[in-house]
């Protein structure tokens, strides 16, 4: 079936920019925390769930037969195949916190709307501080601000700044700081920045040069994910399979292999 990506990709713009507009306008002095989910130390605000509600609003109005998988579980089912993959707040922690780098993420895919069978048709990241946004449409490129991005050069592994981020439960933690004590005596530094879709778009410009992380969630990584492939970079899980919230790892050239082999050893995709 022909999709139409262009319009897609330009709702999935719309939509993140409008929520930010949202957000900037509704932001308290201070968020609080309105519930926890997984930990204690993962939290949500009225913000994520507001802001969640409206962009199943607004998709159902433009979109009413396509389904919405989000973050904060407002799911709808529908019957064109199309599945709207949201993520009203991503980075919620240095949202309550009052640290930059939050956004909001959106994304359109095909196909059962996990990492392993979807192909992400359109995607946007809304970066909420900085008002930067990223978009791409699948077979189409990537942009920022409606300017294409341009082709990044690959460096080696021991120059590579890398992006990564860690799981709200305390077992995971202890596995991923094991993992961190073999990949950054090989990198040039790490970045713990707190928002993988953010992640994601830096490693698409070439901000950062690398990035892994255990156990996104589809909402993490839709957009980031297609807005990375679609500048040139590579998209990978472990050992042959696909990027997915087993292990996700973004880069170029052969510093991906070589973070690769580091990760499969340490078995970074096992808790
Ligand atoms: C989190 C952020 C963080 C990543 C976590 C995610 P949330 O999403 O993307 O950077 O390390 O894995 O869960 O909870 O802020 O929407
Ligand atoms: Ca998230």
């Amino acid at each position: 079936m022909n999709h139409d990506i262009p319009a897609l990709r330009a709702l999935a713009v719309s939509l993140a920019t409008s929520a930010g507009d949202l957000i900037r306008e509704r932001r308290p002095d201070r968020a609080t925390v309105a519930d926890t989910k997984t930990s204690a130390t993962d939290p949500v605000t009225e913000m994520d769930r507001s802001i969640e509600e409206y962009l199943v609003a607004e998709i159902l109005r433009a979109r009413p037969d396509d389904a919405v998988l989000g973050e904060e579980g407002n799911d709808v089912a529908g019957t064109s195949g199309l599945t709207w993959v949201i993520d009203p707040i991503d980075g919620t922690v240095n949202y309550l916190y009052g640290i930059a780098s939050f956004a909001v993420s959106v994304a359109v895919v095909v196909g059962p709307p996990h990492p392993e069978w979807w192909t992400v048709l359109a995607g946007c990241v809304h970066d909420v501080v900085t008002g930067r946004t990223w978009s791409a449409g699948c077979g189409q490129g990537a942009g920022a601000n409606g300017v294409p991005l341009t082709p990044v050069a690959p460096a080696p592994l021991s120059s590579c700044l890398t992006g990564t981020g860690f799981g709200y439960d305390s077992a995971r933690r202890a596995r991923q700081a094991q993992v961190l004590t073999k990949v950054l005596p090989r990198v040039r530094d790490i970045r713990r920045l707190g928002s993988a879709a953010v992640d994601l778009c830096l490693l698409a410009e070439g901000t950062l040069d690398l990035y892994y992380e255990r156990g996104l969630n589809p909402w993490d990584m839709a957009a980031g994910s297609l807005i990375a492939a679609e500048n040139g970079a590579e998209v990978v899980g472990l050992r042959g399979t696909k990027a997915s919230g087993e292990m996700t790892v973004a880069g170029r050239g052969p510093a991906v292999r070589e973070l690769l082999n580091i990760l499969e050893a340490a078995d970074a995709d096992r808790d």
